[in-house]
């Protein structure tokens, strides 16, 4: 059972931190359990929160791991915090960047690692402080250092809050693809502080929220009416809302990580608009597209597949794109900026999403809607033809 619950001073396992705008929300993996901590403040409260995990005998030594522009902004917070709470404190950090979540980038970490004078040890603890290149590289320097070690994340962008923070996928990009080389590898925890949301460069929101989105309409479709509702409350970053926000998020994605840890079944559907999402990303080069814009677009053209099919009716593609336009995502290419011709030419697009490393024996593999808003199905069986109309319903 995962849980989202306001955690208050009687459950005890954050101590003197405890408030009524901190919640919890477990995710359940037997022995590799875990807690997720969200609230105003945590940033400078993870010593603390560490000296608590159970089974760590603590304290030791503690290495953030981090990029350089958020090691600016938040690293003197939480290394002040991990010497607060006892431990021997360093940190490495790599350029800002999905262009540098590279093996060359994870020689160097990994060898900053190594080299740290007095040398860690199997009970050292990596404090993966960043957006997702962050967590995804500093999750499998973990992984991999003395044949893995523990991490915690400290997610920084709200992308990482709600999807890459949670659920030990770690890795780093191959030049053949993204995430190519990786690990399945747990945090022993998750802090979050929505107030750190706060110096996101302008846009980057989306890329959260089109992933929050995402878990409304494939697990709980009360969360679409939440979103709705308090729009304007979470671009003026309101703490409460945003903790209340990533809760819910956190609890969807918690329990699908937690019935099927190694994406064997309905894992998949966590990536529900992202096969044509991806092509459309991909296609503009990365950069041109931001990943939220992409899935908003892709979540829009998997409805239409659904639609055509008699899976959903037409208010639900209108709800949908109610709500995305209500956070400024995309629902048309139209909404975007003037695009290359090849980001929205349906036979480039169609090449992206064939290559698509999520294809099951070469077919492409979408989530669909399936009845209503909330709930999906997994479909082997979309043709070239039901793809091409997808895409063609973006140009409208
Ligand atoms: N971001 C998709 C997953 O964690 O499975």
């Amino acid at each position: 059972m995962n849980n989202s619950h306001p955690h208050t001073p009687e459950e005890g396992t954050d101590g003197e931190i405890s408030s009524k705008n901190h919640r919890t929300v477990r995710v359940d993996l037997a022995e590799r359990s875990y807690t997720v901590s969200i609230g105003a403040g945590l940033i400078s409260k993870v010593g603390q929160l560490l000296t608590n995990l159970p089974g760590r005998k603590n304290t030791g030594r503690a290495v953030i791991i981090t990029d350089s522009t958020v090691r600016q902004l938040y690293c003197a917070d939480v290394m002040g915090s991990l010497q607060q709470a006892g431990f021997i404190a360093d940190h490495i950090d790599f350029p800002a960047g999905e262009e540098h979540k590279n093996i060359r980038t994870y020689e160097v970490v990994m060898n900053a690692l190594l080299s740290l004078e007095p040398p860690i040890d199997r009970k050292s603890i990596i404090i993966a402080l960043g957006g997702g290149v962050v967590g995804d590289l500093a999750g499998f320097v973990a992984a991999t250092a003395l044949r893995g070690i523990d991490f915690v994340n400290v997610p920084t962008t709200l992308l990482a809050d709600v999807d890459a923070a949670i659920g030990g996928k770690t890795g780093i990009d191959a030049p053949t693809g993204k995430n190519l080389i990786g690990a399945f590898h747990q945090p022993r925890a998750v802090i979050i502080d929505p107030t750190v949301l706060k110096t996101l460069p302008a846009g980057q929101m989306g890329n959260g929220l089109a992933e929050c989105v995402k878990h409304g309409v494939i697990r709980n479709a009360t969360l679409l009416d939440f979103i709705e509702e308090n729009a304007e409350k979470i671009f003026s970053f309101d703490a409460d809302i945003l903790t209340e926000l990533i809760a819910r998020n956190v609890a969807i994605k918690s329990a699908v990580v937690a019935a099927d840890e190694h994406e064997a079944g309905q894992r998949a559907h966590l990536n529900f608009g992202h096969t044509i999402g991806h092509a459309i990303e991909a296609a503009g080069g990365y950069g041109l597209v931001s990943h939220g814009q992409a899935v908003s677009l892709g979540m829009v053209a998997a409805c239409h597949i659904a639609r055509n099919r008699n899976l959903i009716d037409e208010q639900a593609i209108e709800r949908l794109a109610t709500i995305l336009k209500k956070l400024s995502l995309p629902t048309r290419f139209a909404d975007l900026p003037p695009l290359p011709e090849e980001v929205h030419d349906v036979g480039h697009l169609q090449d992206f999403i064939a290559r698509d490393k999520k294809a099951s024996l070469g077919r492409p593999r979408f989530i669909l809607p399936a009845g209503q808003l909330g709930k999906v199905e997994i479909f082997d069986d979309v043709s070239e033809e039901e793809i091409k109309q997808a895409i063609m319903a973006l140009m409208k």
